[in-house]
């Protein structure tokens, strides 16, 4: 064995250089069958490495699909923005119906009417009645004699004060009407006597209505400082 070798060294070398040059791709290719089914191996488990690896981000720049995590929060955060949008909308159509309905239907203000029956005179004694007042702010009167037109009837007084338009009360046991703001009093025929009230209550139009019941018409006012008591229309005479 010991002499072999150097004759194999020889023969390579007697060979001369282009024979080591074709020696050593031969070797190279030995070498790489050799480890060819390693390297097979080796790409097998790379292969199932990267099966293995969840699947992200491949590249910078790609687009990213958003990770399952996020996407049902923000469909959630979506909905939520629609429904406020629907909200809104309803919100501003219901704004929208309440002024349409304020324009079609004006705010309307009732008041009592101006004119109005109070019944047939026999239905009456004499003296102050004071059932309209709350309803129609009229005191209806009954005398067997008007001091202006000297014969019985009917007035109708107004039951405003005269001095600041508070609503004086009619005191029967002392005849006379008091106010109770500043303390303004007026006798059974509206003239004023004490307190500050200026001038006498006013009076309102009276007459017969075609049916027989007196009524009060409160768009025409007398006013006795004005000479306007003795005119026909502020006395009813009746009995
Ligand atoms: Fe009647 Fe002043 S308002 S006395």
């Amino acid at each position: 064995m010991a002499e072999k070798k150097p004759d194999a060294a020889a023969k390579t070398e007697s060979q001369g250089p282009d024979a080591k040059a074709t020696a050593k791709p031969a070797a190279a290719t030995k070498a790489a069958a050799k480890d060819a089914p390693a390297k097979k191996a080796g790409a097998k488990k790379a292969a199932a490495k990267k099966a293995a690896k969840p699947k992200g981000p491949a590249r910078k720049g790609a687009k990213d699909p958003l990770p399952p995590a996020i996407v049902p929060v923000a469909r959630r955060g979506f909905l939520s923005w629609v429904g406020l949008g629907w909200a809104s909308f309803a919100a501003a159509n219901l704004v929208g119906l309440g002024l349409l309905q304020r324009f079609l239907f004006p705010n309307v203000l009732f008041e009592p009417p101006t004119r109005f029956t109070l019944g047939f005179p026999d239905e009456y004694t004499d003296g102050v009645h004071t059932k309209w007042k709350a309803g129609f702010g009229v005191w209806l009167v009954r005398t067997d004699s008007d001091m202006v037109h000297e014969k019985p009837g009917f007035f109708a007084l107004s039951t405003t004060c005269t001095h600041l338009g508070c609503q004086p009360n009619w005191l029967a046991a002392d005849l006379k009407f008091k106010c109770p703001c500043h303390g303004s009093g007026f006798r059974n025929s509206g003239v004023n006597f004490e307190g500050p009230a200026p001038r006498p209550l006013e009076r309102y139009r009276i007459g017969l209505a075609e049916d027989g019941q007196i009524f009060v018409d409160k768009s025409k006012k007398f006013q006795q400082e004005l000479g306007q008591w003795q005119d026909s229309e502020a006395f009813l005479a009746y009995g």
